[in-house]
């Protein structure tokens, strides 16, 4: 019988993910639909019981769904229950699980670029939100040797970089402050939205300072290379923007659903069409 997956948001036509997981299913020959499912936040309940009654087989969830969701759910996974947000579920005997493959799926498109082990490196994440907590609070957990969160709204940052405290050693800084100490940094990470399209001109923080070797990366894939990846990579930074991230957590979800490894350089290439090559 096809099995049923889905993603979960609000608003959510502009997902990729159903593209990149039905690539994989008919890659694998797995008798599999991936559907994206509009569910704003009054519906949220309901659409989980529904997976329930229906016999969804897993869902993705996005924003904004990710922290409201695991109220509904049987079980989380520890590090979803450290970052506080889910983003996949599995349905197993009618039992859901909350994972979290975010995070992970970022470690991931960094490991073949950083020369440095992740306990050697600094790293300094530019925003608070939740793509921030996802990635900052996994990097934590692997026991990166520095973490710093700058943020427009500083109390943000200083509650994330709290959170971070319990694994590894992290602080809070001023825009302003960590800009004028980029050469500390071995890793910076862009994961607000400040330079998606339209606003193609803006850049989270000035690159005037930035050292040598650093991998500079933005999550966003929409540029597919952003000014400050632009800029970065002219100063002679390694860069990584968020287009693998994106395929590496489809990936891990794809995983926990079917227990099998993902065609990863497939998603990646649907993905690349979706965005116009
Ligand atoms: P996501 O889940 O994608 O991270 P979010 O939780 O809404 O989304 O977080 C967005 C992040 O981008 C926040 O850190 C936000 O800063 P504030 O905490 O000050 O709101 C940051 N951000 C978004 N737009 C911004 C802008 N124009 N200037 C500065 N920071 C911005």
């Amino acid at each position: 019988m096809k099995q049923v997956y889905g993603v979960i948001g609000d608003p959510i036509s502009h997902s990729l993910s159903p593209v990149m997981q039905e690539a994989a299913f008919k890659y694998c020959h797995l008798d599999a639909a991936y559907h994206a499912f509009h569910v704003p936040k009054q519906y949220l309940e309901q659409a989980v019981q529904g997976m329930r009654g229906l016999g969804v087989k897993g869902l993705n969830v996005t924003l904004p769904h990710k922290v409201e969701i695991m109220n509904f759910l049987d079980e989380i996974d520890p590090l979803a229950e450290k970052i506080g947000a889910v983003n996949t579920i599995v349905q197993e005997d009618g039992k859901l699980v909350g994972y979290n493959t975010d995070g992970e799926g970022y470690m991931q498109s960094l490991q073949p670029i950083s020369e440095k082990t992740i306990a050697s490196s600094r790293v300094l994440i530019i925003g608070a939100g939740g793509a921030a907590k996802g990635i900052a609070i996994t990097m934590a957990s692997y026991g990166v040797k520095e973490l710093v969160i700058t943020n427009r709204t500083l109390s943000k940052a200083e509650s994330l970089a709290k959170d971070c405290g319990k694994y590894t050693s992290s602080a809070a800084m001023p825009i302003g402050m960590a800009q004028a100490k980029l050469t500390e940094f071995d890793i910076i990470i862009n994961t607000t939205s400040i330079g998606m399209t339209p606003d193609i001109d803006t850049m989270p923080l000035s690159l005037e300072m930035l050292g040598k070797n650093v991998i500079v990366s933005d999550l966003i894939y929409t540029p597919f290379q952003t000014r400050f990846l632009l800029e970065a990579e002219k100063k002679g930074a390694k860069i990584l923007n968020g287009l693998d991230m994106f395929v590496n957590q489809g990936a891990l979800s794809f995983k926990y659903w079917t227990g099998q490894e993902a065609p990863r350089e497939i998603m990646k290439d649907v993905v690349m069409k979706e965005l116009g090559g």
